[in-house]
């Protein structure tokens, strides 16, 4: 089977996420049918391959058909491919639930099974509201960050900020405030215009969400750990508790194997998604404290209890991925190793950031970016970028005028470079 004939049926039939089918379907972007992947490659079914430099939507941890992994996956399949999470549960939720909660912030002691990011948000936004609700309180409302991202179902939504996903679905949306963001404006400002809607909204918040340390569909915005840390003590200052969503930001991303611990603050809920299961399944966690956990066990079966439910909720196959991924960080210095990687990273980055045409050069870990300066933002620029990047076998999917890298841990010196090299080559045509 060649590119073009899969591509063809493809879009006879398929309908494909986050895009204007208009764009393939009339050749403005190629839709690219993928046979295999090995490290960072992905390959074609023309035998081209293209450098993932964005993990395949911030997923992929160890690089594509990590070993340990697939064995892992397929081991569980054979042995028990799924059964019910109620009433019923099994070894490889166990051993995650032990091993997350080791190596998670203190005081996360308990695991809540949900099978994506955006599922997770919902499930930490319930439990916020669900837990007040329980101690008698009503407390309706959520607080996000400008610029923030947390998913596209619509509770998820709701928190979020992008306006471009957001706003046409406002008429569904629940009603939740937006703080300033302190990767847009100076960070004290941010934690004070945070303090001003605590103070005027009083005891109707129940929860404050945000993405530690980098609002990554946010354009890669990023900000450091003081806000935090500042964030942190606002919340226990007004009884509000701190949701942290650590789905693309967990895992090592930004250094340290969760962005929280930069702040070395503990949230009270903490999603995870994405990176958990190296990238090969859908799964995702809603980390919380034994507190919150308590406060669903004030009656029998009822409007106290927490009667959330996903029909996959903790299967097997994904929590044997899931648990093979942290047996990897647990062998291997892989944060270690990042951080040399980081640094070849930040020195091809400081060479870019002299380029007229780039501005707001940002790294965090294994998450950089940068804008292009001084041209006119239309689509047309981000659909020359992504071609551009595709000629010279790079997956690029830059966010507007922002071009970011997050690849897989397993990139080497050789492949940044050639990563890099493409980027200085395409900066070349601007
Ligand atoms: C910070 C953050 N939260 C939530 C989500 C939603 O995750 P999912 O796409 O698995 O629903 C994303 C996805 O990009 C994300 O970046």
């Amino acid at each position: 089977m060649s590119n073009e004939s899969l591509s063809k049926r493809d879009l006879a039939r398929i309908w494909h996420p986050c895009s204007q089918m208009n764009e393939y379907l009339f050749g403005r972007l190629p839709l690219i049918p993928i046979k295999k992947g090995e490290g960072v490659w992905l390959y074609d079914h023309d035998g081209n391959r293209y450098l993932d430099a964005i993990s395949s939507w911030w997923v992929n941890l160890f690089g594509h058909g990590e070993p340990r992994i697939a064995e892992a996956i397929a081991k569980q399949a054979r042995e028990l491919e799924h059964c019910v999470f109620a009433g019923y549960t099994h070894e490889q939720a166990i051993r995650l639930a032990e091993n997350i909660t080791r190596i998670a912030p203190k005081g996360l002691d308990r695991v809540f099974f949900a099978d994506n990011g955006s599922s997770a948000i919902e499930v930490a936004l319930k439990m916020a509201f669900h837990y007040f609700a329980n101690r008698g309180e009503d407390r309706p409302l959520i607080i996000s960050l400008a610029n923030s991202y947390h998913g596209e179902t619509l509770g998820a939504l709701a928190a979020g900020d992008v306006a471009l996903y957001k706003k046409i679905y406002s008429p569904l949306l629940i009603q939740t405030l937006q703080a300033k963001s302190p990767a847009l404006c100076d960070e004290s400002e941010a934690i004070d215009d945070m303090r001003r809607l605590f103070e005027r909204q009083g005891g109707k918040i129940c929860a404050a969400i945000v993405e530690p340390l980098v609002q990554c569909a946010g354009d890669m915005a990023m900000y450091g750990a003081d806000y935090l840390k500042a964030l942190r003590l606002l919340c226990d200052e007004f009884g509000v508790l701190l949701i942290a969503d650590e789905i693309a930001v967990g895992f090592g991303r930004t250094g340290t194997m969760f962005a929280c611990e930069q702040a070395d603050i503990s949230p009270d809920l903490m999603a995870l998604s994405k990176g958990l299961t190296g990238g090969f399944l859908p799964l995702s966690l809603v980390l919380t404290s034994d507190e919150i956990y308590e406060a669903f066990r004030l009656d029998d079966y009822g409007e106290k209890t927490f009667l959330h439910s996903h029909s996959y909720s903790g299967n097997p196959i994904a929590c044997a991925a899931a648990n093979a991924t942290l047996d990897i960080f647990a062998n291997r210095d892989i944060l270690g190793e990042n951080d040399k990687k980081a640094r070849r990273i930040a020195a091809r980055l400081s060479k870019i950031a002299k380029r007229d045409r780039v501005a707001g050069v940002r790294q965090k870990g294994m998450i950089a970016a940068f804008d292009i300066a001084g041209v006119q933002y239309s689509r047309d620029l981000t659909i020359r970028l992504t071609r551009e990047a595709i000629k010279r076998g790079v997956l690029l999917r830059p966010l507007g005028k922002t071009v970011y890298v997050m690849p897989p841990y397993a990139i080497e010196a050789n492949e940044i470079d050639f990563l890099f090299n493409a980027i200085e080559d395409i900066l070349d045509l601007l």
